[in-house]
């Protein structure tokens, strides 16, 4: 699957667009457009309900973006939030040194009188077998040699631009939680070991942002901060390691409940030259993007690195009491931290379908129904017929009281069919002559649609009076063969 296929799709069926597209754009943020949203959302929303709602473990939070700058130096974003960045001295385009060898390079090569190519990523040059030196985008400039850049939006607070005012958009939303410990614990009188989880926006000044909604400078972030006692064991194992395998197999497990491949994710453990300085242990869960394997989420061992940082930066104590052993702890941290927007990407390549059916190609979001941003599209047979449009819009009322739900009548219906397929509606509803009959020849209706499912095409008549059922259990916990299998097939 190709990134291009993708972008092309998400800007012409309303996914995603180019931010401030008509000033020549941005580069590296991005908007959602009235499909994305739905779709961004629908991954938050599940997320929340998994992991807030259907959990006793767990209680939610939403701080401000706009913290304390003692936050930032407190936590060491101030100084070692940072990336190693190069400059072309000929094209000044800036890169990430640590990422220089993951771009294809460009290269004007001296056994080929000096043609240029493009060179894979890594790779030599096939004719001289020359590596990369040069600058890989033009391919004539030097490099400078690295220097620290902080990816922290610097800010003012205040009306006065003055040294005393600089704060931070953060550049996650961990902190938020951190700052707060004591609050939550206090205030929902909770016991050892839970979590608190927050969805929010978060800013880095990424040198090198890019592949779509993968790397952006506005992005959102699902944290987990999941506080367990250190003096606590499983099966005479630290309760930390236990709960942190814990949180891996769950989080694996999530994306597959909502639809990703299995053989496009994998689990890769940090090394002990990469792990962050307060980390016990870290796993990234990675997913076959369509550039290739990369990080969606990072599961990391926090230890009490930061309640610790917090707790000597603010003087207060933000200690558990431990009632058994009588004495205060200072809690493990375990982060499940995954990214909206890269979730979103995940999802959308993975559903995304290229069929022939019948000598013809289609093109289909195979997104899980919960994610999918319209549930339902009711569709009139023949929009000249009044009787038709206006029990469609009828049905459109009832079903859209529970379900997101859109009226399409401006294509013929194996037109509209496709358009719901590529935007990944599970289930269209189809109102047509049999179901209001001919009143010019005395026929009355048998007052059924057609329920047509986005994946088999297979196609059931359903008595309209029972759509708020069937849908009940379609988007519920039912499966289409199930709930198929009691309806009679339809003709067409
Ligand atoms: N609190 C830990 C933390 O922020 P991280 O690995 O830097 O860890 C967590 O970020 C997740 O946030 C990543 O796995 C990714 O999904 C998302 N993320 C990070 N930087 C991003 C960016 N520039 N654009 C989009 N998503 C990003």
């Amino acid at each position: 699957m190709n990134m291009d296929v993708l972008v092309s799709l998400s800007k012409r069926r309303g996914f995603i667009f180019q931010s401030s597209e008509i000033y020549g754009g941005t580069g590296s943020c991005w908007d959602y457009g009235p499909l994305g949203v739905e779709l961004k959302k629908n991954v938050k929303r599940v997320w929340w309900r998994d992991n807030v709602h259907r959990r006793s473990d767990m209680v939610g939070l939403d701080a401000s973006i706009l913290m304390h700058p003692l936050v930032w130096k407190a936590s060491g974003h101030l100084d070692h939030f940072t990336d190693p960045m190069v400059d072309c001295k000929a094209c000044q385009r800036r890169f990430r040194a640590d990422k220089l060898d993951e771009q294809p390079w460009v290269h004007y090569c001296p056994a080929t009188r000096g043609n240029r190519f493009e060179v894979p990523a890594g790779e030599p040059c096939k004719h001289c077998g020359a590596r990369r030196t040069l600058c890989p985008e033009c391919g004539k400039g030097e490099l400078t040699p690295p220097r620290q850049f902080n990816l922290m939006f610097k800010t003012f607070m205040g009306p006065v631009e003055e040294d005393a005012a600089v704060t931070y958009l953060r550049p996650e939303t961990a902190q938020g939680i951190f700052v707060n410990f004591d609050n939550v614990l206090q205030s929902m009188r909770l016991k050892l070991p839970f979590g608190v989880a927050q969805i929010g926006k978060a800013f880095r000044n990424e040198i090198t942002p890019g592949n779509f909604i993968f790397r952006t400078r506005e992005f959102e972030q699902m944290e987990i901060e999941f506080f367990v006692n250190p003096l606590d064991s499983i099966d005479g194992r630290p309760a930390d390691e236990i709960w942190h395998d814990r949180w891996i197999e769950e989080r694996f497990g999530w994306y597959q409940r909502y639809g990703l491949r299995r053989e496009n994710l994998r689990i890769r453990e940090h090394d002990k030259s990469e792990l962050a300085h307060y980390a016990k242990r870290t796993v990234d869960i990675e997913y076959q993007f369509p550039m290739g394997w990369s990080e969606l989420e990072g599961i990391a061992n926090r230890t009490d690195f930061d309640l610790k940082q917090h707790a000597q930066w603010s003087g207060k104590s933000l200690t558990y009491f431990d009632e058994e052993r009588k004495q205060h702890v200072i809690p493990y941290v375990i982060e499940p931290s995954a990214g909206a927007d890269r979730s979103v990407l995940a999802f959308l390549a993975d559903a995304y379908r290229e069929e022939e059916v019948r000598g013809e190609r289609r093109v289909v979001l195979r997104l899980h129904p919960e994610l999918a941003p319209v549930k339902i599209a009711v569709l009139p047979l023949l929009k000249k017929r009044p009787e038709i449009v206006a029990t469609a819009q009828d049905v459109l009322q009832t079903l859209s009281r529970r379900w997101v739900s859109v009226y399409d009548d401006t294509a013929a219906i194996g037109r509209l069919y496709r358009r719901q397929d590529e935007v990944g509606t599970p289930y269209c509803v189809t109102v047509d002559v049999q179901t209001v009959g001919d009143s010019a020849r005395g026929e009355t209706g048998d007052r059924c649609v057609t329920i047509r499912e986005r994946d088999s095409m297979e196609q059931v008549r359903v008595p309209i009076a029972e759509l708020p059922q069937v849908f009940d259990r379609l988007l519920g916990e039912g499966t289409w063969p199930e709930v198929a299998r009691a309806y009679p097939p339809a003709r067409g």
